[in-house]
């Protein structure tokens, strides 16, 4: 199967060039000016950019958390994240209390199984050293290409880990070439703060963001620091949403340390008073860290600009606002956090960043794809527009007007966290390995079409087979 790409504005994380692209086998095989090949289809892509697929990796789909289920499961959160641009991500498998690290994978596979649009790995979330997996068998993950760790600082009595959990992992990963990940606030504090607000009556969606104050996530995020520093592994936060965490991250890196930061969409453009919408919309908000304070969407725009922040992630961790969201009507505490996004990144950040003059179109593809495939043991298979790398490709119109609405997204959600915004600039046709997945506004690829991809291990490359 052939695909020729013509005329297309090709972008990636350093180049800006026109040029013909051919795919075959499910790779790029060639590149260069007027290709006159035959193929069996071909994309006009004058006037339009050609972009690596963007790399997701920070997704939580079909994941029991907060009383319920996440309502996209691996096909439609994935269709979601097709129609994007997103052709890669790489989901969390949470490791049930008590089970082996084995167990979890499996259990997780086969949620996937059949349903795969786009290609994904698996982060590994430890919850449980004691009863449940072993340091020994944590240490084997790498080799089965899941090549992250992820622990929970937070959600105590549910996904938090104690310090201990936390460096033990951190001194396996140090050995196994594995990325620890965080979800870095004080979950100690923070449920201080929690049982608080609620005995003194406080009920409402914006006690969410009263009772995580961005010094807990500051906090948080330095202890990981230097307690990935002792350990000698490799860190990357997840979902940095203030100048309290940014702070610690932009001193590592001056350092010369080996800490990466990710934040995510919303965090550019939602902010606190979001919470307090009536008739209980402010619960669509509710996803952790909370909405800041407005002063922080300009911090993580520089941070992105700067690097010290590497990646923008969507979080994508979709509930219904009606039947999910109201669980928490009578206490905050009950709203299941999370939100969906895994459709707008692209879109959004392209709109606002680059359009608005904010970030370059290289930075942008940077942050999106390359940055996430080379932190996550993709690149140069994903994440880049190369001889040799999967044909994982997106035609992006820059001048196509849409606006972004839950009635013609992609998610199960109910709720767009941008809804009613207009955006210039979306994909046209998205390809994953060659396959045409999204044309002409249609999923034309069949859910199955998607892998599991075995990662390289942290600073290895991967190459297509
Ligand atoms: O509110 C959020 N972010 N839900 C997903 C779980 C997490 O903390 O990433
Ligand atoms: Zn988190
Ligand atoms: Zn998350």
């Amino acid at each position: 199967m052939s695909v020729l790409i013509k005329g297309g504005r090709v972008l990636t994380a350093a180049d800006d060039y026109v040029a013909d692209i051919y795919v075959e086998d499910e790779r790029v095989t060639l590149i260069g000016e007027s290709l006159d090949l035959a193929a069996d289809t071909v994309i006009d892509a004058a006037g339009k950019y050609v972009l690596p697929g963007c790399v997701d990796p920070h997704t939580h789909l079909d994941m029991p958390f907060g009383g319920t289920v996440t309502i996209d499961d691996v096909e439609s959160g994935q269709t979601s994240a097709a129609f994007g641009g997103t052709t890669c991500h790489v989901d969390f498998c949470i490791q049930p209390h008590g089970s082996s690290f084995a167990d979890a994978l499996a259990g997780w596979q086969a949620k996937a199984t059949g349903k795969q649009v786009i290609d994904m790995g698996y982060h590994m979330a430890v919850t449980d050293l004691h009863e449940g997996g072993s340091l020994e068998e944590l240490a084997t993950l790498p080799d089965e290409g899941v090549t992250s760790y992820k622990l929970f600082m937070a959600y105590k009595g549910a996904l938090m880990v104690d310090d201990e959990t936390l460096f033990r992992t951190m001194e396996v990963a140090a050995d196994t070439g594995a990325l620890v990940m965080v979800h870095a606030e004080n979950g100690d504090a923070i449920d201080v703060l929690v049982k608080r607000a609620l005995a003194e009556g406080h009920t409402e969606p914006r006690w969410h963001a009263l009772t995580r104050p961005p010094e807990t996530e500051g906090e948080a995020t330095n202890r990981a620091i230097q307690l990935a520093r002792v350990a000698g592994a490799p860190l990357y936060v997840v979902h940095v949403s203030c100048k309290e965490a940014v702070e610690p991250i932009a001193l590592a890196r001056e350092k010369g340390w080996d800490v990466w930061g990710e934040t995510c969409t919303q965090y550019f453009f939602i902010d606190s008073t979001h919470l307090d919408r009536p008739d209980f919309e402010g619960a669509k908000y509710v996803y952790t860290p909370p909405p800041r304070d407005r002063s922080n969407h300009d911090v993580l725009w520089n941070a992105v600009r700067t690097d010290t922040l590497s990646a923008i992630s969507t979080d994508h961790c979709a509930f219904l606002w009606d039947g999910q969201k109201t669980l928490g009507r009578d206490d905050f505490s009950k709203i299941p956090n999370g939100g969906p996004g895994l459709e707008n990144r692209l879109q959004m950040i392209h709109h606002f960043g680059v359009r608005g003059g904010r970030i370059s179109l290289n930075r942008m593809v940077e942050l999106l794809a390359t940055n996430p495939a080379k932190l996550f043991g993709l690149y140069p298979r994903k994440g880049t527009v190369a001889v040799g790398s999967d044909a994982d490709l997106v035609v992006f119109d820059p001048e196509r007007k849409v606006t972004i609405e839950a009635a013609t997204h992609h998610s199960r959600s109910d709720y767009n966290l941008f809804e009613g915004t207009e955006v210039q600039g979306t994909p046209d046709v998205v390809l994953l390995r060659g396959n045409v997945l999204v044309a002409d506004g249609e999923l034309v690829a069949k859910p199955g079409i998607g892998q599991f991809v075995r990662r390289a291990k942290f600073g290895q490359e991967l190459r297509s087979h």
